[in-house]
């Protein structure tokens, strides 16, 4: 059996909880509601994913009728060129290599001229995009 004190302390408990969900309620609503007052921007913001999915565009406008649309090397036009386009997913340049290869060309960086320079198409950014669409879809094997 419990006193009136206790159960006084049992209802002041009661209360607290109580007032300590409504606040947890509270601040998810507002959370919520600042999610949609600011339109969702800062995640989209924040998301690494863009580069890779921008790249990954670019990649399959530009690149892949040589490097396969996998960037394996495997591609229609490979089997009638003197050089084989290289399989970007095991390419061992480092990212420093492959973006000169991109932007210069095969020819000056003393490779088959087939591999085109883009420096002209393609701003940096964009090279860039597509590199990390690149990294996205490496194998680590060798
Ligand atoms: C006309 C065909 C062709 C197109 C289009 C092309 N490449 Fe190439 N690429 C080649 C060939 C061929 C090589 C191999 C050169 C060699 O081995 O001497 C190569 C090599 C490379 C390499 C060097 C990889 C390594 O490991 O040695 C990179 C990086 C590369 N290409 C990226 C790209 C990117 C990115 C694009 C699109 C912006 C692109 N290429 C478009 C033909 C092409």
């Amino acid at each position: 059996m419990l006193d009136s004190s206790q159960h006084e302390v049992k209802r002041t408990r009661d209360k607290l909880n109580a007032y300590r969900l409504l606040a947890g309620l509270v601040a998810t609503l507002v959370g919520a509601l600042g999610y949609v007052i600011a339109g969702a921007a800062p995640l989209e913001q924040a998301a690494p994913g863009d580069a890779v999915r921008r790249g990954d565009q670019l990649f399959h406008s530009y690149c892949s009728r040589c490097h396969g649309v996998d960037a394996d090397g495997k591609s229609p036009l490979a089997a009638l060129l003197s050089t084989r386009p290289s399989n970007l997913r095991r390419s061992v340049l480092s990212r420093a290599d492959k973006e000169r290869m991109v932007r210069l060309g095969g020819a000056v960086n003393s490779r088959s001229p087939i591999m085109p320079s883009w420096q002209n198409e393609l701003s940096r950014t964009q090279i860039n995009d597509i590199l990390d669409y690149l990294q996205s879809i490496r194998e680590s094997k060798p």
